[in-house]
């Protein structure tokens, strides 16, 4: 309680400053313009990790024009809160999912497709190719941000206060989604209620029974505590969700050539950072989950799961002709990777 209300109270404290010192144009102290970047993890989180890597980069090659600040923790609001200040300039980067830019580009809507990558290989290897994601990372500049690089997410499972063994399990259980409408259908194919709230309420929401679980990679256990009220955590692999660390365009493109180089490479840096550390919290979560936190880990018949959703795929493209490109681009590395094996 008191933890929330300090939480809260610096929360609207600091975005106060934030918006009183910006008026939404980007603040300069002691000579030195500062630069905000916003996420909702905690400070051990690879997605942390990896932006200390891009502070250190950006200020040891222009450190006397620029102060990188990490605001960890939601401290300046939800996603969807963080990327509206983003978009106005009062702060300069935030780290969101991709279910929270569908509602500025169709596009995004392609990762809340269920088994769209055949592998973490072929995930990883879409991701990485710059040359085509930056088309994709342009599409929203008409709302006024940029996507400049991507941070590996994992896979999400479901995990409950009950065992999910078989996708029946899943029927009428009410399950907390990302705030966005693919998602929810996502959720609703598998049968399940989808309750769409913001990551911050779902330890509460999960503990005062409001809903019965919720679907994230394995981290959500242990640098958000769902372990704690969450005992299930089946391995059904349903999405491979990347998160995006966004900019403010006009901030990107008030820099000279010099400096948005740095920038971009700082944000790669941060990208490669965070992909080591990844892997190994992946395998510290799922040991401290297990042993410290009594969390089960269930091992389920993927297929069974697959098929309950694939319909989803050919009603999506129908739906939405943004993520046809994508997709298909997808699919070729798909089979390419399965040529390989
Ligand atoms: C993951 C992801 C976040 C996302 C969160 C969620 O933690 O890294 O970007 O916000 O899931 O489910 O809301």
């Amino acid at each position: 309680m008191v933890r929330k209300f300090i939480k809260k109270t610096t929360a609207v404290l600091l975005c106060a400053a934030v918006a009183a010192g910006l008026m939404g144009c980007g603040s300069v102290t002691s000579g030195k313009r500062i630069i905000r970047v916003s996420h909702a993890q905690s400070e051990t989180h690879p997605e942390h990790i990896g932006l200390l890597a891009f502070k250190e980069y950006v200020e040891e090659r222009l450190g006397d024009r620029y102060e990188v600040q990490i605001f960890p923790n939601e401290i300046l609001g939800s996603a969807q809160k963080a990327i509206e200040l983003t978009q106005t300039g009062a702060i300069d980067f935030v780290v969101a999912g991709t279910a929270n830019l569908e509602t500025f580009a169709g596009v995004y809507e392609i990762f809340s497709m269920p088994y769209l990558f055949d592998s973490e290989d072929v995930y990883k290897s879409v991701m990485q190719d710059t040359d085509y994601m930056e088309q994709v990372y342009e599409s929203t500049d008409e709302a006024g941000f940029r996507v400049v690089t991507w941070y590996n997410a994992g896979t999400r499972n479901f995990y409950a206060k009950t065992p999910i063994r078989t996708p029946e399990d899943l029927k009428g259980k009410k399950i907390r989604v990302q705030q966005s409408p693919a998602s929810v259908a996502m959720v609703n194919a598998f049968g399940a209620a989808a309750a769409p709230m913001g990551f911050g309420e779902v330890y509460t929401a999960i503990q005062q029974g409001v809903i019965d679980g919720a679907e994230n990679n394995e981290l959500a256990l242990t640098n958000n505590k769902h372990g704690e009220v969450a005992k299930y955590y089946a391995y059904n692999k349903h999405q491979m969700v990347p998160d995006m660390l966004v900019a403010n365009l006009k901030f990107l493109q008030g820099l000279d050539p010099e400096e948005y180089q740095v920038f971009k490479d700082a944000a790669l840096l941060s990208t490669q950072v965070e992909m080591e550390e990844w892997d190994k919290s992946i395998e510290a979560a799922k040991q401290i989950a297990s042993e410290d936190m009594g969390v089960e880990f269930i091992d389920v018949d993927v297929d069974a799961f697959k098929q309950k959703v694939l319909p989803l795929h050919e009603k999506m493209l129908k739906e939405n002709p943004k993520i046809a490109d994508l997709y298909l681009y997808i699919q070729e590395v798909n089979e390419k990777a399965k040529g390989g094996q």
